[in-house]
Formats: C-alpha cells, structure tokens, sequence
C-alpha cells in the first residue's frame, strides 16, 4: 500500500525523535520515498545525516540551506505538494498548538500549510501536558480540519512517570497508515485468488509441453485488486514477471496445470472473487520419462491424458465467491463464450477473438468483452493490458456491491 508512494515526515523535537529512524527504515522497506523535514529542536534528539542517510534523501530544517559558501532556497510549497501522504512524529504539544493555529515560523509548520495530502499525527509528550485541556483543544482542531490523530500509547515515558502520552511505535504508525488509507477503497477487506501464466507439463526431466502466455493480463489484474486494497493470491505458471516485496500480493508458483489446481483449491474457500487468467494446459503427457528421451529413428508418440478444468472445479465448489473466466475464441466467439459461461457456473466470462488484432495472449494490448451471468453484455475497444485490467476491475466491482 505504501509502496511508490511520497512520504513527508515532519519530525518534530521531542525524545521519541529517535523512533523516526525505525520509522524511516520501516517506510523505506515498504518501498515509499520519503522525505524528511525537522525543526531545530528535533535535531538535538536526532541526528539529521542518519535520517538523510536512510531516507536517501537530504534533511530540511530550514527555508536556507548554506552550502560551501552559496545559499538555496528549500521550497516548502513544492515539498508540500510532493507529498502524497504527511506525518508529524513525534508531534510535540508546542507544534500541535502552532498546526491548530497556523503558526508559521518554521520550514515544518509552511510545509504543513502546504500540504493537500492526507495529514497524520503522532502525539508525544508527558501525560500532564497530554491531558491538558489546551493539548486536547488541538488535537480537536486538527481533527476539524481532517487531520488524521495516531494517538500515543500508554506506557513508561521519558520522565519517569507512567501513563498516556508515549509516541506509537514505528510498526504500530505503519499499520495505522496502511489501515487508514485503505480503508475506502472499494476491495478493502476482500480476499482475491487470480491464476495467471502458462503452465508447463513435463514429458521428461528436461522437456515440457507449454504455450506462448506472458501472464501480464493476471499479474495486471493482481495488481490493481491490491492497489483497491485487496488481499490478492496470485497463482502463476512459469513467467519472467514479478511482484512488489511488501505488496499486498501473495505470489505462488507453480509450474504444472495440476499443481495450480491444488494452490486454487487450497485457498479458494475464503476468497470473494476468483480470477481464472491463466492459460492452462489441457493435456498433459500420460508418463513423465524419469531419464531424458533419446534420439532414435522414426517418430515419436507421446500419449496425452487430459489435465483437471480449474475452472470447471471452481464453478462446481462454489458459494459465494464472483467467480471469472476467461475465453479466447476463434469462431462462434459469443456463443461459445456464453455457453462455458454456464457449463463453468461462472458470474462472468471475459471473450477475447483471436479475430481481432491485438486481442489475446502474448502481447501488450486485448480487446475484450465482458460478459456477466445475467448475459448482461458490454464490449470494450482495444487497449492496453493495465487499461483491460481496470475495466475488469470496474465490472467486478459494481456487481460485487450491487
Ligand atoms: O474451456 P476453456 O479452456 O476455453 O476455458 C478458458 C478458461 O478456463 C480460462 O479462464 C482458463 O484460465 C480456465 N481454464 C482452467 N483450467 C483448465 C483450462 C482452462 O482454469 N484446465
């Protein structure tokens, strides 16, 4: 969730500046580009070149930076609007107090003003000033003006006492930004299995029968189910694609049609939509040669038995999953793709016609129709695979909150 996105951290000057370092690291490893802005008093809890050495970037403190004898100007307003997400933490009660009022005598407190992006807050301070109806008065302030309050833990603080006011761990800010932001989007809390790519069936230790699938239409369609905030089970054949470390996708391998069989039904009982994109090999050689087959004179038989339809069983297993196929047809396209439509007790079929250019597997672009149990109908004009995949995703959606 957190992955390409651009994160503002404002660090402010409180001793639990020194968590920002984990946090640093923590957004880092969740593939995020961040960017650090602190106040001066935050630099005496923290130092700036161990945050600009894990952020990768350079840390800002003031609006002048002096350098080598020349003078730059640290533009706050294209800070600002470089973020996609902002997040004060440690946020002390003085700085608190200067957001809920707009005080702007630092390069923090303009970058905070500059700001369109969603704005998160992690108080920390001692448990007086924490309960102090001036401290509570901010928090209310900010939370009027849809900032977003992480709020602190309870626990031993820094002065010794104990109670309310210690800083969210960096583990505890992440979850808490990784449930926030998802929480509206329209997949959130939905458990998704797509199988994509081809599959590869042996005929001795080094041959195989296979087919000329990329597995970019299920891996794309992976994709964006975790960008709209699914849990996605991505069941794929041999390819060269991969996915995000930290994604929301849980990447399985396999290399068989039988061994996708048993990954589908292992996790198909608790998803809510299931995505058949894989080509998947309808026979495979009856007997695997244990030693590599030699060369003799004449020809060669290999006999074929058929593999399990995925589909098929998917459709027969059934309850409330939005189950999906796929059809790749060469005549009697809407007809055929109809009839398994039925036979594979689908809620929609995806045609694709070898007849129209560009359509099919192989390539970067398809052109589809999309299908649905009702044989409500709507056809799409030819597109690139990521754009197909957004269509899907729009007709999916709609009848899953139907
Ligand atoms: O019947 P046909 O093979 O044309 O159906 C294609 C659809 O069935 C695709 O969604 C494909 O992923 C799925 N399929 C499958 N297991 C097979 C063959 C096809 O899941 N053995």
């Amino acid at each position: 969730m957190l992955s390409g996105k651009n994160i503002l951290l404002g660090i402010t000057g409180g001793i639990a500046a020194y968590k920002t370092t984990f946090l640093v690291r923590l957004l880092i490893k969740a593939g995020a580009q961040v960017k650090v802005v602190m106040t001066q008093s935050a630099g005496s809890f923290v130092s700036p070149l161990t945050l600009s050495t894990l952020s990768k970037n350079p840390v800002l403190m003031d609006f002048i930076n002096q350098e080598d004898g020349s003078l730059s100007w640290n533009n706050h307003v294209e800070l600002g609007l470089w973020a996609d997400v902002m997040i004060i933490a440690p946020a002390t009660a003085n700085t608190l107090s200067k957001m809920a009022h707009g005080t702007c005598d630092n390069l923090l407190m303009a970058t905070y003003l500059s700001a369109k992006c969603p704005v998160y807050f992690a108080p920390a301070m001692d448990l007086d000033m924490y309960k102090h109806p001036s401290t509570k008065a901010s928090f209310d302030n900010l939370q009027s003006f849809g900032n977003i309050m992480i709020p602190a833990e309870s626990g031993e603080l820094a002065s010794g006492l104990h109670g309310e006011g210690r800083m969210a761990e960096p583990e505890a800010i992440i979850q808490f930004l990784i449930k926030d932001l998802t929480k509206d989007l329209p997949l959130n809390g939905k458990q998704v299995l797509i199988t994509a790519g081809p599959t590869h069936e042996a005929i001795d230790p080094v041959r195989f029968l296979g087919n000329r699938s990329s597995g970019t239409m299920g891996f794309e369609l992976a994709k964006q189910a975790a960008n709209l905030g699914a849990q996605v089970i991505l069941v794929s054949g041999p390819t060269n694609l991969s996915v995000l470390e930290n994604s929301n996708i849980d990447l399985v391998n396999v290399t068989s049609a039988q061994e996708m069989y048993d990954a589908c039904h292992e996790h198909y009982d608790q998803v809510d939509v299931a995505i058949c994109a894989a080509a998947v090999a309808d026979y495979r050689p009856k007997n695997i040669a244990t030693e590599k087959i030699k060369k003799k004179d004449g020809d060669l038989n290999i006999e074929l038995e058929r593999n399990p339809d995925i589909l098929f069983s998917l459709g027969e297993k059934k309850k409330n999953q939005f189950l999906v196929g796929f059809a790749l047809e060469t005549e009697n396209e809407l007809e055929n793709a109809k009839g398994k439509l039925k036979r594979k007790n689908l809620d929609a079929i995806i045609l694709n016609s070898l007849k129209d250019e560009g359509a099919g597997f192989g390539g970067s672009t398809n052109k589809i129709t999309f299908i649905d149990k009702n044989l409500e109908i709507k056809t799409f004009g030819l597109k690139t695979k990521p754009e197909v995949a957004s269509d899907i995703w729009e007709e999916i959606i709609t009848r899953i909150h139907a």
